[in-house]
């Protein structure tokens, strides 16, 4: 069979695979292995060495129920920074509940951008994650807001699909943030469970990777925003979307997201 282009390519190859970019990265968390200390790495790609049985498969090793500690540095420099401790996370990393029980690099670049944003930026405001996996991103936003004394009165809800609910507790637990997190299913494409608050601010991280769920990321990202004017909620909803390119593919997301939505590229400090 003959392809006309990559993009038609990636997507016979999808047909047969579609998490094949996701779980098949050479080294997804490499590129930024400056964001955070860990120890071990739940590289979703440790392939063992297969140059010298070069017919088998790769092999990739499993993640099970391992515990990564993750710091994120505070960027302000001097006499200042040294006083204020990295924001540290404790993580149980486990891939037996499906692909969101490790941690994936785009999350651990989102942590890192709030953290550089400062705790003001997270204070005070409800602050909804989808997708959370184990919950990183949202821990550290939670943590962030709680890192001074003015720590105000905004909340975290962590989400995901039922399988990861129990990581994501276990990290909440670990982290001592039962006060100011709360864990909860929501699936993407269905209504915002009532007892979940509309969010300021919308966390998404690593979450472009299964194109038939496009369409409903794209409904849930819209419906969070219309939600605010549907319960009269005042303000504005403010969305920071993460994730790692992979394929030509997800072309096809950020086409879908452009018929709801304008987006501004927020660069990172080194
Ligand atoms: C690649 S993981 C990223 C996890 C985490 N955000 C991180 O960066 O480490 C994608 C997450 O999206 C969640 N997800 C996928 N489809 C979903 C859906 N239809 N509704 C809700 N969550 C979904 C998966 O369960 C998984 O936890």
């Amino acid at each position: 069979m003959a392809f006309h282009n990559d993009l038609a390519l990636d997507e016979a190859l999808d047909a047969l695979d579609p998490l094949r970019h996701l779980m098949h990265e050479q080294d997804s968390s490499s590129s930024h292995s400056s964001t955070s200390s860990r120890s071990p790495s739940p590289s979703p790609s440790h392939h063992a060495k297969t140059t010298a049985l070069p017919l088998l498969p790769k092999q990739r090793r499993t993640v099970h129920n391992e515990t990564l500690h993750l710091e994120f540095a505070h960027t302000s420099t001097g006499a200042e920074a040294e006083q204020r401790p990295p924001i540290a996370i404790t993580l149980v990393v486990d891939a037996g509940p499906g692909c969101g029980g490790i941690a994936w690099p785009a999350g651990e670049v989102l942590a890192r951008y709030l953290v550089q944003r400062g705790a003001a930026y997270v204070r005070g405001r409800t602050i909804l994650e989808l997708g959370s996996g184990t919950g990183l991103v949202g821990l550290v936003a939670a943590k962030l807001a709680h890192s001074d004394a003015s720590a105000g009165d905004g909340h975290v809800w962590i989400t995901d699909q039922a399988p990861l609910l129990d990581i994501m507790r276990r990290n909440t637990r670990e982290n001592a943030l039962e006060e100011q997190v709360s864990v909860a299913e929501f699936n993407w494409g269905t209504p915002l469970p009532v007892d979940i608050p509309v969010p300021d601010l919308v966390l998404a991280a690593d979450c472009v990777y299964f194109e038939p769920a496009f369409p409903l990321l794209v409904q849930t990202l819209a419906a969070l925003v219309d939600a605010r004017e549907d319960r009269g909620s005042r303000g504005e909803t403010e969305v920071l979307f993460c994730y790692k390119k992979r394929r030509k593919a997800d072309k096809k997301f950020f086409s879908l997201l452009r018929k709801s939505f304008t987006w501004t590229e927020v660069r990172c400090a080194e």
